[in-house]
């Protein structure tokens, strides 16, 4: 199904904004991106300029920083970034998508706090906008250092890493959240709305299936627990309840399916 209408997707150089891009390029009649090379996106009048240029119907709002010591050492960026400007792009006549944060339900450190404080802003500038809370894995990150990529990484080069038994989560691989965006923009949602898997697991357990799934040596992964006294206060549980999504519309999203998918997507990059 095409849809008529125009997009723009902000973020498409990182992780998420890459999958909306390539998923979203066949599936609409015009979709354009906004990236930091396009100019300064803390210059709102810039970014209000450019958006109107393209009169979008909808925007997908990928960008964060995802630095967590970053954001906790530079405040005043992380909030002109993160509220800033899903304030400048979620005031203009259009629907817009806010990718959050699985941590904006139980906020511990800056970026958590200014995440929640974007989704807010972004519902109180349309309420019919919608909000995503995630968590996922997948490749390409500006960084290049996510979860999914430090361990692939480090197992490839058969160097040891350490799994979390006492983090909680059920992150997706990026393009089983964009699908599943695709279907409530198609359904109409607005609102907040959480979308993680059928599952929960901890860091450990995630990484165990990691090598399961990847065929890597099990004896390099060991079990360890989150240090106390990080320099970044992280919630121990960041699992999202999907009841909504499973018992509303019917979408249950597997582990195995969505590192089977990233493994079968790696062979053919
Ligand atoms: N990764 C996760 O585990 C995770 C979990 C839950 C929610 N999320 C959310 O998912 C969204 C996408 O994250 P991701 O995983 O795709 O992260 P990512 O790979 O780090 O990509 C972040 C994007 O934001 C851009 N960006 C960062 N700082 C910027 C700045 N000062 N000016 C302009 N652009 C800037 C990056 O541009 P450059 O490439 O130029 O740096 C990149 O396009 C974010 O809203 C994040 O909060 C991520």
């Amino acid at each position: 199904m095409v849809l008529d209408k125009t997009l723009l997707i902000t973020g498409t150089t990182g992780m998420l904004g890459k999958q909306f891009l390539d998923f979203f390029k066949d599936k609409c009649n015009n979709v354009y991106t906004l990236n930091r090379v396009d100019g300064d996106l803390l210059d709102f009048d810039f970014v209000k300029e450019f958006a109107l240029k393209y009169n979008p119907d909808i925007i997908i709002h990928c960008i964060a920083n995802t630095n967590l010591k970053y954001c906790e050492e530079q405040e005043k960026d992380t909030l002109l970034l993160h509220c800033g400007l899903t304030h400048c792009l979620s005031s203009l006549d259009c629907k817009m998508v806010y990718i959050s944060t699985s941590s904006a339900q139980d906020p511990h450190n800056f970026y958590d706090k200014t995440k929640l404080l974007g989704e807010q802003i972004c519902l109180l500038n349309n309420k019919n906008n919608l909000v995503i809370r995630t968590n996922i894995y997948g490749i390409n990150s500006s960084s290049g250092k996510s979860l999914f990529e430090w361990a692939y990484n480090s197992l490839t080069e058969d160097i040891q890493i350490t799994g979390y038994s006492d983090v909680y989560f059920n992150a997706v691989y990026t393009k089983q959240l964009v699908r599943t965006v695709f279907d409530l923009i198609n359904k109409e949602h607005t609102g907040i709305i959480n979308i993680a898997g059928d599952y929960t697991v901890s860091k450990f357990k995630f990484l165990q299936k990691v090598c399961e799934i990847f065929e890597f040596d099990k004896n390099l992964l060991i079990k360890g627990t989150q240090p106390a006294n990080a320099l970044v206060k992280r919630s121990k549980n960041i699992a999202l309840n999907v009841n909504e999504i499973k018992q509303k519309y019917n979408i249950r999203l597997h582990l195995e399916e969505g590192l089977s998918e990233l493994k079968n997507d790696l062979e053919i990059q």
